[in-house]
């Protein structure tokens, strides 16, 4: 039970089924390019590697945003690939091409080194541990993998893909050394999340952004199965874990999602309908799902997006959000509308 001087986390809160209204808010990917003070960081950095794995700079563009808006939640920087890194695969950035690394072969599953994976992600625990430290007391602090499908279609392909063929195509040719390969993500993702709740994260968001590109019994398999691996694994070692699930692109597969990987929050991408998020909200909180080309293009766009979100979802449990990661070319002015609207909102 909250003792009377403990600070009131409101999107924990929400997230354990609270309505606030206004909701709470956070913007997925909201340490960013869009913030001079981000591309600042960035340029000491060296490289964006180096950004994560380093606590200095990453404790510092985490805090960026939080000293800008006040954001309610405060997300963790990293990113979902550094655990292929940690497990061995090579992995680097470069300017306009996102990720890159070797593809994998069906023989590399069995080769997955686990012996470094949380002295690799040590500074990211230790980032958390600092950043826990530092945050306005009434911050959720949130951590973060990637889901084992989203993870696995970079590991495959080797870069981002438009939909995922090389992936689907190994799952199907390779079946057996396909689930290996999800089952050995979802063991160490649940590890590394573990890790982060100990560190002093509040709650933890599973990012599945390829989620949308299956059929259903591939979504059955590849998406619902491992992510539920992972929460109930997380459970065991803390049973009030609150966990966020973010199957981007699922549509009415976002349908008996909560329920069949145990995750406490859904997040929302901007395709879903109102009825269904509705629908969706009544078994507990949702959190999104405002698109992000209404927060490029602001003015009127963004006015009744904003203003859509809060009047569909605004009565129950809602984490304001966006329907995916924020943009580079974002006005930062737009934020700050943005925000005015949602805080001015009764
Ligand atoms: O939300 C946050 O502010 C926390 C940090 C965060 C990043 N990536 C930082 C990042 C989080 C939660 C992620 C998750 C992530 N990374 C996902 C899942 C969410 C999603 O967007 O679908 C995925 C698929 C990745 C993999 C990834 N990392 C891609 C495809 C790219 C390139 C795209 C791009 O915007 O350049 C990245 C790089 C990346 N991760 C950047 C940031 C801020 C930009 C890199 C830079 O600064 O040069």
């Amino acid at each position: 039970m909250a003792q009377p001087s403990t600070p009131r986390r409101i999107v924990a809160e929400v997230l354990r089924g609270e309505t606030a209204f206004p909701p709470p808010v956070w913007l997925m990917r909201q340490a960013g390019r869009y913030l001079p003070e981000y591309r600042e960081t960035r340029k000491k950095a060296g490289s964006f590697l180096d950004l994560c794995y380093n606590p200095d700079y990453a404790v510092e563009v985490t805090l960026q945003p939080i000293r800008r808006f006040g954001f309610d939640a405060s997300i963790l920087f990293s990113d979902i690939l550094v655990v292929p890194h940690a497990l061995g695969r090579d992995l680097r950035f470069e300017e306009g091409r996102g990720p890159l690394m070797t593809p994998m072969s069906v023989d590399d599953v069995v080769r997955l080194d686990r012996s470094r994976f949380h002295e690799t992600l040590e500074p990211v625990y230790e980032t958390v541990r600092r950043l826990r430290a530092v945050l306005p007391a009434e911050t959720t602090l949130l951590g973060f993998c990637g889901a084992p499908w989203t993870i696995a279609t970079y590991m495959i392909a080797g870069h981002g893909t438009p939909d995922q063929a090389p992936a689907r195509l190994f799952a199907y040719r390779h079946p057996e050394a396909f689930i290996q390969l999800l089952d050995t993500i979802a063991e160490v993702s649940a590890e590394y999340l573990i890790r982060q709740l100990d560190a002093g994260a509040d709650a933890v968001q599973i990012f599945d952004s390829w989620s949308g590109v299956l059929d259903e019994p591939s979504f059955a398999s590849f998406c619902i199965r491992p992510v539920r691996k992972i929460v109930e694994k997380v459970r065991e070692a803390r049973a009030d874990a609150l966990v966020i699930g973010f199957p981007k692109g699922a549509g009415s597969l976002y349908d008996g999602y909560r329920e069949a990987t145990g995750v406490n929050g859904l997040g929302l991408d901007w395709s879903v309908p109102m009825s269904q998020a509705k629908r969706l909200q009544a078994a507990g909180a949702v959190q999104g799902n405002l698109d992000p080309m209404r927060l490029v293009a602001g003015g009127r766009a963004l006015e009744d997006g904003v203003g859509a979100v809060l009047e569909g979802l605004g009565g129950g449990p809602l984490i304001f959000n966006l329907g995916h990661g924020i943009t580079p070319e974002t006005p930062v002015a737009h934020v700050e509308a943005m925000l005015r609207q949602i805080r001015a909102a009764r």
